[in-house]
């Protein structure tokens, strides 16, 4: 079969950690299998858990182009597939005069040269590898979905005017999520699913020798296990592996060579970011270290 991202799990480890991104048993083969089965990838978890980065990575690795949707509230259909260019529509007319019959106007206007493509639309046309990414999803409104399920399922976009485009290269599809809300049974059964979670302690040491290689390895061990007792703790906003990567900059920046309490209360700002969380924070720390 011939495999146009990852020939096995293995090798898609191997060249995600090349570019950058340190995967899990889970996580190489479901990207290896994303590519395989040509399926869309759900990526659901937290926020910061590298769902956004995973999509990246998976272009830097197989030296595609990344096309990305983000998602937000009252996003719509001329933002995620494409529109008319009304006001290029209106000079044509224009120009034209009374000399066109209707049809003829009608004919050109809905025609190629005046249609916007929207990201949905460019992944679906490109006929170099691409990966689209449909960034948190869970954001928009459920109608939404409705558009996605024809891009998904078919790999296709139909513009009544211009008929239906279907892609001659399926672009590598990666949804995110942080389950803000269900997503419709619709789109997860077209999908292949991976639920995305906070790596173990030695994962998150190397993801952050990674990212900040001058930071001290015994630092940086310090910083990931006092990172995971945070996300213990019953906080507002757990810290993300990219915050650890921010507390990591932090105390190189201030060349701190030792995690001890107090550079921990000085510098827990690049980690926590609700007021109450440091509160709690501080207090269970220092707990912890008495009964140490
Ligand atoms: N497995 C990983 N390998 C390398 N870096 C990672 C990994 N997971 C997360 N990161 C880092 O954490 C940051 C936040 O990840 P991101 O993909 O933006 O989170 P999410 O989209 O899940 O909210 C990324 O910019 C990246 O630097
Ligand atoms: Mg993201």
């Amino acid at each position: 079969m011939r495999q146009r991202w990852f020939s096995s799990p293995d090798d898609a480890a191997e060249r995600l950690r090349a570019a950058g991104y340190l995967a899990d048993t889970a996580t190489a083969t479901t990207t290896f299998l994303t590519g395989a089965l040509e399926k869309p990838l759900l990526l659901e978890g937290p926020a910061g858990v590298g769902k956004t980065e995973l999509a990246k990575a998976v272009a830097r690795a197989c030296g595609a182009d990344l096309v990305r949707l983000q998602c937000y509230e009252g996003l719509d259909e001329a933002r995620a597939l494409y529109e008319w260019n009304y006001k290029k529509q209106l000079l044509r007319i224009q120009a034209a005069g009374g000399d066109q019959d209707w049809s003829s106007t009608h004919d050109d206007i809905f025609d190629e040269e005046f249609l916007l493509t929207r990201p949905l639309l460019t992944a679906i046309r490109r006929e170099e590898p691409t990966v689209l990414l449909i960034d948190e999803v869970d954001k928009t409104d459920v109608e939404v979905e409705g558009l996605l399920l024809e891009v998904l399922s078919d790999f296709q976009v139909t513009i009544p005017e211009l008929g239906t485009i279907t892609a001659t290269c399926r672009p590598f599809v990666v949804l995110t999520s942080n389950a803000t809300r269900e997503l419709s049974e619709a789109v997860k059964r077209r999908c292949l699913y991976l639920h995305l979670d906070y790596p173990d302690l030695e994962r998150e040491r190397e993801i952050v020798m990674g990212q900040v290689p001058e930071v001290d390895e015994a630092v940086a061990r310090q910083v990931v296990e006092v990172v995971g007792r945070l996300r213990d703790l019953d906080l507002k906003k757990a810290p993300s592996i990219a915050e650890t990567i921010d507390w990591a900059r932090t105390l190189v920046a201030l060349e701190i060579g030792d995690l001890d309490e107090a550079a921990v209360v000085a510098t827990l700002g690049a980690v926590l970011k609700h007021a109450s969380d440091l509160d709690k924070a501080v207090r269970e720390l220092k707990a912890h270290r008495r009964t140490r």
